[in-house]
């Protein structure tokens, strides 16, 4: 998350939460009567919401696209572009529908209508779970439209966001060892990650995530319930 401000919220959401999100969206294709033939759904956010979508609509047909836009967690190059084009036939001559976790820029899901349609698709239309107001593209289907600029955190990479974000905080505080409740403390003072939101959402993830941190040598053990970034 190298380029956000050092304060931005975080959101932290559930598998329910975002099961419903694929549902809401499913269901307003359905309404609309789009009937596609294939999803393609952009990865790795779109992958979630784009096995459940045709496990709403009936549909066998799912394949992926890769956009490189943001690189490690929000890192943004100005255009995104295709990193793993789509197989031959994969899309020509067929109703689709595009499929992400979340509108931000608006620009990956946009260049992969582009490239999409390129390709001599039938009706392309889009949708994602969430939307932001700094979107510069509107999708066709929405689950979930926020007012406020958050980062969410999705169930699917939770622990990578999570190491980001405590990393984050631990380079920015004073001190240099932390146990969990100041990791807490500074995830609410930075992120504004409520510590009754975190374990609704995620119950007893904290002490996994910082054990993981470990592992990958983001921080070293300082003794029992204190550790520090990694030298
Ligand atoms: N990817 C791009 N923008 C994002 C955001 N605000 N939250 C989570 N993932 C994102």
């Amino acid at each position: 998350m190298s380029d956000l401000p050092d304060d931005f919220n975080c959101t932290i959401t559930n598998w329910e939460y975002i099961y419903g999100l694929c549902r809401t969206v499913s269901d307003q294709v359905k309404r609309a009567e789009f009937e596609p033939d294939v999803v393609v759904a952009l990865a790795r956010g779109g992958w979630f919401a784009g096995r459940c979508t045709c496990d709403f609509l009936g549909l066998d047909d799912l394949t992926s696209l890769k956009m490189e836009h943001y690189v490690g967690a929000a890192e943004k190059s100005d255009e995104p572009t295709v990193r793993y084009p789509m197989p031959e036939g994969s899309v020509e001559g067929k109703d689709v529908l595009i499929i992400d976790d979340i509108a931000d820029t608006g620009g990956s899901i946009r260049r992969a209508q582009e490239y999409v349609e390129e390709r001599n698709a039938g009706e392309v239309r889009t949708a994602t779970l969430q939307l932001l107001r700094t979107s510069e593209f509107d999708p066709d289907f929405v689950g979930e439209r926020l007012e406020e600029w958050a980062w969410i955190v999705y169930p699917w990479n939770f622990i990578e966001d999570m190491i980001d974000l405590i990393a984050g905080v631990m380079e920015r505080a004073d001190e240099e060892t932390f146990d969990r409740e100041s990791v807490r403390h500074y995830l609410a003072e930075y992120h504004s990650v409520d510590r009754i939101e975190m374990e609704i959402a995620q119950p007893d993830r904290l002490t996994e995530v910082l054990a993981e941190m470990e592992r990958r040598e983001v921080i070293e053990s300082r003794g029992p319930d204190q550790w520090a970034l990694a030298e």
